[in-house]
C-alpha cells in the first residue's frame, strides 16, 4: 500500500460491498469534480479491494489516451486480460472463427477481434462470458472518465454490448458481471443513466464525497516543520481550493521554504499561498481565453452565460456570438458553419466537451464562473 496517498478504506469497502451485491448488478455511476481525487480512490483503493473479494477487474481510463476511440480502448482491455491466458485465446479464437490468427501473438489477435467486433461476429459479450467461464468469477470492470465513450460511435456500441453483457451475466448459473464508471462532470455521467436511450438507463449516479478532515490531519503529520498550521486554516483551505488536494500540497511545500514561518504567522501564510495559486490558475485560464480568435472567444463567453440551455446553432445563440464580437469590434463571419468550426476548435484545445450531436459544455464547470464573473 502506497504511503504516498491518503487511503480511504471505509470508503473502499462501501462501493466494493454495494457493487458485489445483487444491487450492485446495474451498474455504478460515481461522479466528482476535476482533480478531487476520482483516480486516486479507484487506482489505490477501489481496485485493490474489489481484487482482495475475489473479483476479476478490469480497468479503463478512457482519458488515457484521448487519441485513442473510447471503444477500441475497452475491447482492448478486455482482450488483453484474455490475451494472457493461452487456453482463453484458443477460446475466443474458436468464437471468432479467425482460423488463421496466431494463438501467442496479443497484437495480432486484438487487431483480429477488434476487427470483427466492428462487424458484429464476434461480441465484447462473447468475449467476457468466455473470461467468466475460465476464471470462474466474477468480472467487475471499471470505466474512469466513462462519459467520454458517447463521444464516438464505436464508444457508444461498447456501452450497448457492455450492457448484453451485463444482462447475459447476470442471468442464472453465470458468475456475474459489474460495471463502476466515474466522470469529472455529474451532468456529463448524468447522460448514461438519466436516458431511456442510454446503455445504463436508471443505474444510480452517486457523488464521490470529497476529500475530508482526515485527509487534511494525514497531510499536517507529513509536514515536515514544527511549526504546522491549524486543522481550521487547514479545512478553510481546502474549502477554498475547491477540494483539489493539488493546490493544498503544493502551498504546504511552498511553507517550507518560508525560514520565517513562526506559530503566529503560519495560518496567515498558508492563505496567502492558497489565494495565489488560485489567483494564479485564474489569470492563466483568461489568458489563454483572451488570446482565442474572436469567434472561439464569443463561443465560451456565451456557452458559459447560457449554462444548460445553450444551443449553439440556434438563430438567436448565433445573434449573441456576433454580440460580443461586436463588443469587441471585430468584423468576422458567423453562422452554422463558422460557429462548428469555432466549437471544434475549442474542443480541440480541451475547453470545452462534446456531450452528443449538437451539445456542447465547458470542460471544467469552475470555467463558466471564470467566464461569466
Ligand atoms: N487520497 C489522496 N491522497 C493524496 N493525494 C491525493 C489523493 N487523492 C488525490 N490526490 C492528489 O490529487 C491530484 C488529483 O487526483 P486524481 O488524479 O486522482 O483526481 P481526479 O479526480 O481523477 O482528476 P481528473 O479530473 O484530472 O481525472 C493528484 O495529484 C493526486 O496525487
Ligand atoms: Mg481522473
Amino acid at each position: 500500500m502506497s504511503n504516498s496517498y491518503f487511503h480511504r478504506a471505509n470508503l473502499a469497502d462501501m462501493f466494493s460491498r454495494r457493487s458485489l451485491s445483487e444491487k450492485g448488478a446495474s451498474g455504478i455511476f460515481i461522479s466528482s469534480p476535476r482533480r478531487t481525487g476520482k483516480s486516486t480512490f479507484i487506482r489505490e483503493d477501489l481496485l485493490p479491494k474489489l481484487e482482495s473479494c475475489g473479483a476479476e477487474v478490469i480497468y479503463v481510463d478512457l482519458w488515457a489516451d484521448k487519441s485513442a476511440d473510447p471503444g477500441e480502448i475497452i475491447v482492448a482491455a478486455i482482450h488483453k486480460r484474455i490475451a494472457a491466458t493461452k487456453s482463453m485465446v484458443s477460446g475466443l479464437i474458436k468464437k471468432s472463427g479467425l482460423d488463421n490468427a496466431s494463438i501467442d501473438v496479443a497484437g495480432i489477435l486484438k487487431v483480429g477481434v477488434s476487427k470483427k467486433v466492428r462487424e458484429g461476429e464476434i461480441t465484447i459479450t462473447d468475449s467476457l462470458s468466455l473470461l467468466s467461464e475460465n476464471k470462474k468469477t466474477i468480472i467487475v470492470l471499471v470505466i474512469d472518465e466513462a462519459q467520454h465513450a458517447t463521444t464516438t460511435e464505436q464508444g457508444a456500441n461498447a456501452l450497448f454490448a457492455l450492457k448484453a453483457a451485463r444482462d447475459e451475466l447476470n442471468s442464472s448459473g453465470n458468475y456475474g458481471f459489474r460495471l463502476i464508471a466515474t466522470g469529472s462532470n455529474r451532468d456529463k455521467l448524468a447522460t448514461l443513466v438519466n436516458n431511456k436511450d442510454h446503455a445504463f438507463y436508471g443505474a444510480p449516479l452517486v457523488e464521490l464525497p470529497y476529500l475530508g478532515r482526515d485527509f487534511l490531519e494525514w497531510e499536517l503529520s507529513r509536514f515536515e516543520s514544527d511549526v504546522k498550521p491549524s486543522i481550521e486554516r487547514m479545512l478553510a483551505s481546502f474549502d477554498l481550493c475547491g477540494y483539489r488536494p493539488e493546490y493544498l500540497s503544493q502551498s504546504l511545500d511552498a511553507l517550507l521554504f518560508q525560514i520565517d514561518l513562526t506559530g503566529e504567522n503560519v495560518d496567515s501564510r498558508l492563505a496567502v499561498e492558497v489565494s495565489n495559486r488560485l489567483v494564479a490558475s485564474k489569470v492563466d485560464f483568461l489568458k489563454q481565453v483572451n488570446s482565442l480568435p474572436p469567434l472561439q472567444y464569443s463561443v465560451l463567453k456565451v456557452m458559459a452565460a447560457e449554462g444548460d440551455n445553450f444551443a449553439p446553432f440556434k438563430s438567436a445563440t448565433i445573434e449573441k456570438y456576433k454580440q460580443v464580437c461586436g463588443d469587441l469590434a471585430e468584423e468576422v463571419k458567423i453562422d452554422s458553419s463558422s460557429a462548428q468550426a469555432a466549437l471544434e476548435s475549442l474542443r480541440d484545445k480541451s475547453l470545452i466537451w462534446k456531450v452528443a450531436r449538437s451539445a456542447y459544455t465547458l470542460e471544467d464547470a469552475q470555467y463558466a464562473k471564470w467566464l461569466i464573473e
